[in-house]
C-alpha cells in the first residue's frame, strides 16, 4: 500500500517537473522566429534617411534585463501582444509602404510566439501586485499609437513605428536568451 503511494508521488512529482520544463522550451525557439520577424521588417524599408526620434523605454529594458525569469518572460507577453495590437491596425496601413502580406506573416509569427510564451508563464503563480513594468509599457505603447493618429497614419508615422518595433524586437531578442540561458542552469 504504502509503496504504491510513495510511486504514485514520484510520478506526479515526475509529470509536474516535466511540464515546468517543455512548458518554457519555446524560449529556446523564440529567437528563431523572431529572426524571421526582423528580416521582414526589415526588408520594408522605405527609404527614410534622415535621423527620426522615435521613443523607446531604454530604462525599463535596462530593468528588465536583471528582472526574474518569469518577469522578463511575463514582460515579452505583454510587450508582444502590444506590438500585435499596434500592427494589427492594417486598414490604416499604406500598401505601398506595406507589403500587406508580409504583415500578415510577422503577425503571425507574433501571435504564435505569444501563445507559447503565455505556456511558460502559466505555470508561475500570479504576482498580487500590478508589475510597475506593466504600467509603463501600455504607457509607451499609448504614446506610439496616438503619434500614428495624430498624423493621420502617414507613410512617415508608419515609419517611425517600423523602427520602434525593430528595436524592441532587438531587445526583446536579449531577454529571451537570457532567459532560455537562465532556465538551463536551473
Ligand atoms: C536554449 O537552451 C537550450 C537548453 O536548455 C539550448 O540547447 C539552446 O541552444 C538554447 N537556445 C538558444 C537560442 O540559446
Ligand atoms: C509581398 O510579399 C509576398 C510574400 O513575401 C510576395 O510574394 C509579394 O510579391 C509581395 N508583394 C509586393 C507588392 O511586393
Amino acid at each position: 500500500m504504502k509503496q504504491t503511494q510513495m510511486w504514485t508521488y514520484i510520478f506526479v512529482i515526475f509529470l509536474t517537473l516535466q511540464s515546468q520544463c517543455s512548458a518554457c522550451i519555446w524560449l529556446g525557439q523564440y529567437n528563431l522566429v523572431s529572426a524571421e520577424s526582423l528580416k521582414w521588417l526589415r526588408e520594408m524599408d522605405g527609404q527614410y534617411p534622415e535621423e527620426m526620434k522615435v521613443p523607446f523605454p531604454r530604462t525599463l529594458y535596462n530593468f528588465i534585463g536583471n528582472a526574474k525569469v518569469e518577469d522578463q518572460v511575463r514582460f515579452l507577453v505583454l510587450t508582444l501582444d502590444q506590438i500585435i495590437s499596434l500592427m494589427d491596425a492594417r486598414e490604416h496601413m499604406n500598401s505601398e509602404q506595406w507589403n500587406l502580406t508580409t504583415v500578415e506573416y510577422i503577425l503571425q509569427d507574433l501571435r504564435r510566439q505569444s501563445s507559447e510564451l503565455k505556456e511558460c508563464v502559466a505555470q508561475y503563480q500570479k504576482p498580487s501586485h500590478m508589475e510597475s513594468y506593466k504600467k509603463e509599457i501600455i504607457r509607451h505603447f499609448r504614446t506610439l499609437k496616438k503619434s500614428l493618429k495624430k498624423e493621420k497614419y502617414s507613410t512617415h508615422a508608419w515609419e517611425k513605428i517600423r523602427r520602434a518595433v525593430i528595436t524592441h524586437l532587438q531587445r526583446m531578442d536579449i531577454i529571451a536568451n537570457n532567459a532560455n540561458k537562465s532556465l538551463e542552469r536551473v
